[in-house]
């Protein structure tokens, strides 16, 4: 990859920001119970959606001028936006091109693996929180397992390595599935990870009881496997353990009990153009505004480094004071 000579985005905590998660869009074809309510949200109208010529331009700007490196698609569902292979394939083509990744619930990327690798993504993370299609259709008010298990496996086929599998436990819900999930990551060769839900709902129903804890989740996987502890790859937020016996590994992502603000390296784009510089934040910023109104690329630059600078040391989820922000998940993207 050709380096860049950017200076580096950093915040006044020193914490230098090379990942960006682009939301592609606020919609799902999903209805996940702890994400949105059954008759979904009021969409964002499309007009206020970056178009391709719009993204394409913020993600240059962030890989030449602020040292963007990684860059993971989101949603809502990415794979609903329209065009999406196109759109991969001009972000590949910029002079400084960012790794790209994806999380996805899976559902379509049977059909898109090939065309997704072919145009340049790396690699996929998929959400799955259960193995049993009655309570997939209950926790996600779609019956639409199966077509999750291919979307995996089209990805495995199409060379989008290591595929991801992302399962938030909820106590009473699917917290029996764990080491079960696990299990099956291990089979077919998936990297298994598990993620402590945060209060991020749109419904705001988040309850500290109901979220199965990394500590918790480790005991559940201790009853059947050893794990053997990994280095911690980075800045990355997942702590990883290799399955004792197999060349499988297992993640737990403890952004509620562990919290790994101190490390964080993430800005987030919002579909309708809005950056974020934390899932939590309070405020935003309008690109969106800045390239409709004919703004260069400096004046880009500087808002998006104005914005990072005035980050807050964390999510502070645990403070009396914690505020869930005023957009769901699925507006933010994970
Ligand atoms: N807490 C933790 N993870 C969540 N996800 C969605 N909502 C929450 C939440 N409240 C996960 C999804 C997906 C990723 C984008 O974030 O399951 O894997
Ligand atoms: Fe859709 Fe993801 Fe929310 Fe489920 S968690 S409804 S898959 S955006």
């Amino acid at each position: 990859m050709p380096s860049t000579t950017a200076s580096p985005l950093m915040d006044r905590l020193g914490r230098v920001h090379t990942d960006l998660r682009v939301s592609l869009t606020d919609r799902c074809n999903l209805r996940c119970t702890y994400c949105m309510p059954e008759e979904g949200l009021a969409w964002l109208p499309k007009p206020e959606l970056l178009t391709d010529d719009e993204l394409v331009r913020l993600v240059a700007v962030a890989t030449e001028r602020l040292g963007v490196r990684t860059v993971r698609l989101t949603g809502g569902e990415p794979l609903l936006r329209r065009g999406l292979p196109g759109l991969i394939a001009r972000l590949t083509a910029l002079p400084h091109p960012p790794e790209l990744s994806i999380t996805t619930n899976g559902i379509g990327l049977a059909r898109s693996a090939v065309a997704l690798r072919e145009a340049g993504l790396r690699r996929v993370n998929v959400s799955l929180d259960t193995l049993r299609p009655e309570r997939f259709a209950e926790i996600t008010r779609r019956d639409r397992l199966q077509d999750v298990l291919l979307g995996l496996a089209a990805a495995q086929a199409a060379g989008l390595a290591p595929v991801k599998v992302n399962a938030v436990p909820v106590r009473g819900v699917n917290d029996d599935e764990i080491a079960g999930m696990a299990a099956f990551a291990i089979e077919h060769g998936y990297r298994m990870r598990f993620i402590e839900s945060m209060p991020l709902d749109a419904q705001g129903a988040w309850d500290r009881g109901r979220m199965v804890t990394a500590d918790e989740i480790l005991e559940r996987l201790g009853e059947r496997f050893t794990l053997e502890p990994l280095p911690r790859s980075g800045n990355a937020p997942a702590e990883e353990w290799r399955v004792v016996g197999t060349d499988a590994v297992v993640g737990v992502i403890a952004s509620v009990t562990r919290p790994f603000c101190g490390g964080c390296d993430r800005v987030r784009l919002t579909a309708d153009g809005q950056l974020r510089n934390c899932l939590f934040a309070a405020t935003e910023s309008d690109l969106r505004a800045l390239l409709r109104g004919g703004a260069d690329d400096e004046a880009v630059e500087a808002a998006w480094r104005a914005s990072v600078a005035g980050k807050g040391p964390g999510h502070a989820i645990d403070s009396p004071d914690f505020r869930q922000p005023d957009r769901p998940m699925s507006a933010i993207g994970g």
